[in-house]
């Protein structure tokens, strides 16, 4: 295997050369997080990928992030180092499933789509949210049926946030969040009665009925941060602990996870080698969203950066 030193030597000089930036999500593993040029939440990463001036764009993470740049950016060499590494969750909506509601409810029904989903769900969707906005957005909404797609857990925490609204749930779920159970979080509270519990809203209710705070990646880190607690019981996959303990540095705060470690195999996949093969060679690893699905499925992106401005 090539030593660590002289891969992150070598992906910093690939990077000039092709005028590339590199992203990376808080669950990819610890050293492809240092070599990149940002981390963020899947709202962030998507945002940052429009604001960049760059031309290439490196997405370490799952697919869904990759074609969001891509249909972001549709000017843009857009790669992913691994591009296998997908997210379940994503297949986990069926179009007959949409066209039933849709016939049930005509014009006042939105179908919302959380950004973890395929391109072509995108496309059967009228706005895309990720857990950062998608209280903010949905409330916005002028429908008050809400299809909400495809995480049912998302869908009702942002049911529970918003009792105008009439959210109709969806049977997906991300198989790493639901493994975390109530009984885990109750046993970590017993062990550390004073510790903040922040919960990722892809947890079950159960566990987030325990949560002191519910949000996105980035802002469980924020939370933890800007928080007076020293002790923190952490419900979401364990990859966040990088950025928690860089961004507490120097304070002693410490950071609990469920016994079962919660991992994203994924997001796992994608490794150093695999980041410096796609800037030497980037041509198999480029996104490529097909004309059929782009333009309907970017127009749901677009109407996510704008309302949630
Ligand atoms: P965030 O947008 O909160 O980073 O979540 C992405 C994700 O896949 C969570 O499992
Ligand atoms: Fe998908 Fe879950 Fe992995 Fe997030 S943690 S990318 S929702 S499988």
């Amino acid at each position: 295997a090539e030593p660590i030193a002289a891969l992150t030597q070598e992906i910093a000089q690939l990077k000039e050369q092709r005028d590339a930036v590199i992203l990376a999500h808080y669950y990819v593993p610890p050293e492809v997080q240092a070599t990149a040029d940002y981390v963020g939440d899947s709202f962030a990463l998507a945002k940052l990928a429009v604001d960049l001036p760059q031309q290439t764009i490196v997405l370490c993470g799952v697919e869904f992030m990759g074609e969001s740049a891509k249909l972001l950016n549709p000017n843009k060499t857009v790669l992913l180092p691994e591009p296998a590494a997908d997210c379940p969750m994503a297949h986990m909506i069926s179009k007959p499933d949409i066209d039933r509601v849709r016939a049930e409810y005509g014009d006042d029904l939105a179908v919302v789509c959380y950004v973890n989903s395929t391109a072509e769900a995108k496309t059967w969707s009228d706005v895309c949210v990720t857990s950062s906005n998608a209280v903010k957005i949905c409330s916005n909404l002028p429908q008050r049926n809400i299809l909400f797609i495809p995480d049912m857990n998302l869908g009702r925490y942002v049911a529970s946030q918003l009792p105008d609204k009439h959210v109709i749930l969806n049977k997906g779920y991300c198989p790493r969040h639901v493994t975390i159970s109530v009984e885990q979080i109750i046993d970590l509270e017993e062990a550390h009665p004073d510790a903040v519990v922040m919960a990722h809203p892809e947890c079950p209710a159960d566990v987030l009925a325990e949560a002191d705070y519910i949000g996105s990646t980035k802002g469980m880190i924020e939370h933890a941060a800007a928080s007076d607690a020293q002790e923190f019981i952490v419900c979401t996959v364990v990859g966040i602990i990088r950025e928690l303990e860089l961004r507490t540095q120097g304070t002693g705060k410490r950071f609990h996870f469920p016994a079962t470690t919660p991992r994203c195999e994924n997001m796992d996949l994608v490794t150093l080698p695999k980041l410096a093969a796609c800037l030497r060679n980037p041509a198999p690893y480029e996104v490529h969203v097909g004309d059929s699905l782009a333009p309907a499925a970017r127009l749901t992106l677009e109407r996510m950066l704008e309302y949630a401005a």
